[in-house]
């Protein structure tokens, strides 16, 4: 699978070692930094992978700066985006079987190495159910197409 993952200074160490674990799955892995722990603006790194999740460049995202929070209201912004901060297991996996979240986000202050790693894997190892669910999506998506803009 291919999958963008990004971080700001707070989420560095967090994302390098997520980083890691997706290489070891055999994953394709697009890294659009931040490249070390100097301040830089969750955002800017935020949007780059939300972005490119949008486009259907990438098929998944991970997004991690200190509480996740920053992370995820900036990428929800963007159409297509559906992004699921996540500090425990049920929640990872609800996020993908019922909403189909195709970006994760993850709290660096927050969340330690071993459940991040759980988090990780169960997100993406978890299948959206479609069914019931999918008209709550296409709630969504209709809303997104009389509202907003892409990107
Ligand atoms: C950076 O200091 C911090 O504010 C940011 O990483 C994040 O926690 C925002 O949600």
């Amino acid at each position: 699978m291919k999958i963008a993952i990004g971080s700001d200074h707070a989420g560095f160490e967090l994302k390098e070692y997520v980083k890691r674990i997706l290489q070891e799955r055999n994953e394709t892995v697009l890294d659009v930094g931040t490249t070390g722990p100097e301040s830089v603006d969750y955002t800017d790194f935020g949007l780059k992978v939300a972005g490119l999740v949008s486009r259907n460049e990438v098929e998944k995202g991970i997004l991690v700066c200190g509480t996740g929070v920053g992370m995820s209201i900036i990428a929800n912004k963007v159409k297509g985006i559906r992004a699921s901060l996540a500090f425990d297991l049920y929640t990872a996996i609800q996020s993908r079987s019922h909403l189909d979240a195709n970006i994760l986000v993850l709290g660096g202050r927050v969340t330690g190495k071993g459940l991040a790693e759980e988090i990780v894997k169960n997100w993406l190892d978890t299948p959206y159910e479609g069914g019931r669910h999918q008209r709550r999506i296409d709630k969504i998506e209709a809303w997104e197409n009389s509202y907003m803009d892409k990107e």
